[in-house]
């Protein structure tokens, strides 16, 4: 049993929601370098925050940075080819040396913080770990779980556990790539949602960034399709309940990894925007929206009861900051910006074709 279940039949019986689009669309010239220029300044502002609270950041906030800081590397070497963008590429490539300069100097303040959780997790905010995906696909709507799974027995424990031998980090001193019974079972186990489904999907993007090759990983693609496939199909349903705050940290966690695994679909326009709407202004960070400034805070109310699962590591910063949802929002808008740099309207070539809602990079 695992998954988020009563919140997801919530979801469904809210009623359907349509976005009213406020930003230029990203399909000429202008109105790329646009999206692009409100991406990065959304960006910068996050980082503002980063650099403020770096000696309170935990791991997991860390690594949303790590993964902005890949996905930034790679548009800077794509628009170093574009002329009319250079004074963005100027900025993108200013963001990026001041992430690996402050994720450089967030060790040390690990080490202080929470070694044995530094220890066994270090690898993924290492420079070199985050790899960009070398081609695209998209979600397949026929994989999606006829019923999903109502209870959450899938503990970050496990699952913790689970990535500590396939990394090759615990104490032991066993080699990467490992992948005892209970692990196989939990990480394959289908009907899964919330967390644990995006648990799942770390897992096998994580055995990809380090190479295992050898027996269910030989089938990680397929694992990856299944997976992203769901997600996609919890984004869908979050979407049309209007976001509600407690669900936002996971949809753009679900952005994030299904994008970096080379899902372009979660790249939605409309999602952009909703995100890009989330942030604090005066803080650049990401959280809990002011009850006064949020038309939605009684439907989040109102999921928040239903929501018991909190997440064990989250951090909690003054003024709403949240380290987890500020690091899922950066690294899901790295992803949007990197889409915008690598897929642009014109080149794009139609994928394999799925029945699945337009995505617009
Ligand atoms: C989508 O998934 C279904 C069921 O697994 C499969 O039969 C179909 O070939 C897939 N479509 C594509 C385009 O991969
Ligand atoms: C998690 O694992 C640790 C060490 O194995 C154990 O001490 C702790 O009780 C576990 N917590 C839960 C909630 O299972």
């Amino acid at each position: 049993m695992c998954g988020l279940g009563r919140l997801l039949l919530l979801l469904l019986l809210t009623p359907l929601w349509l976005q009213v689009s406020s930003l230029p669309q990203p399909d000429t010239p202008e109105g790329k370098a646009t999206t692009a220029g409100l991406i990065l300044s959304a960006l910068e502002r996050a980082t503002v925050f980063l650099e403020e609270r770096l000696p309170d950041f935990n791991l997991d906030g860390i690594v949303g940075f790590q993964v902005l800081q890949v996905q930034l590397r790679g548009v800077h070497k794509v628009w170093a080819g574009e002329p009319q963008l250079q004074l963005l590429n100027l900025r993108v490539g200013r963001l990026a040396q001041k992430l690996l300069t402050l994720l450089h100097r967030s060790t040390s303040y690990l080490k202080l913080s929470d070694p044995t959780y530094l220890q066994e997790f270090q690898p993924i905010i290492q420079p070199g770990f985050w790899k960009l995906p070398h081609s695209w696909t998209r979600t397949n709507a026929s994989m999606v779980y006829p019923t999903f799974e109502t209870e959450d027995a899938f503990s970050e424990n496990h699952s913790d556990h689970c990535l500590v031998q396939l990394l090759g980090t615990g104490m032991d001193g066993s080699q990467p790539c490992r992948l005892p019974d209970f692990c196989r079972t939990l990480m394959t186990r289908t009907g899964c949602s919330g967390y644990s489904l995006s648990h799942q999907l770390i897992y096998f993007l994580f055995a990809r960034m380090i190479g295992c090759t050898k027996g269910p990983f030989q089938q990680n693609q397929h694992y990856m399709d299944l997976f992203c496939a769901n997600m996609m199909n919890l984004n869908q349903r979050v979407e049309v309940a209007r976001y509600p705050y407690p669900t936002q940290d996971l949809f753009m966690e679900n952005i994030m990894l299904c994008g970096f695994g080379g899902f372009v679909d979660f790249y939605k326009f409309p999602w952009l925007e909703a995100i890009l709407r989330w942030q604090k202004q005066r803080e650049g960070c990401f959280g809990k929206p002011a009850p006064e400034d949020n038309e939605f805070s009684k439907a989040a109310q109102h999921h928040q009861q239903f929501l018991t699962r909190v997440k064990r590591r989250e951090k909690v910063f003054p003024g709403g900051c949240s380290a987890h949802n500020t690091a899922m929002a950066v690294g899901s808008l790295g992803g949007f910006l990197y889409a915008l740099a690598e897929r642009p309207p014109a080149h794009r070539k139609p994928l394999q074709s799925t029945p699945s809602p337009p995505s617009v990079f």
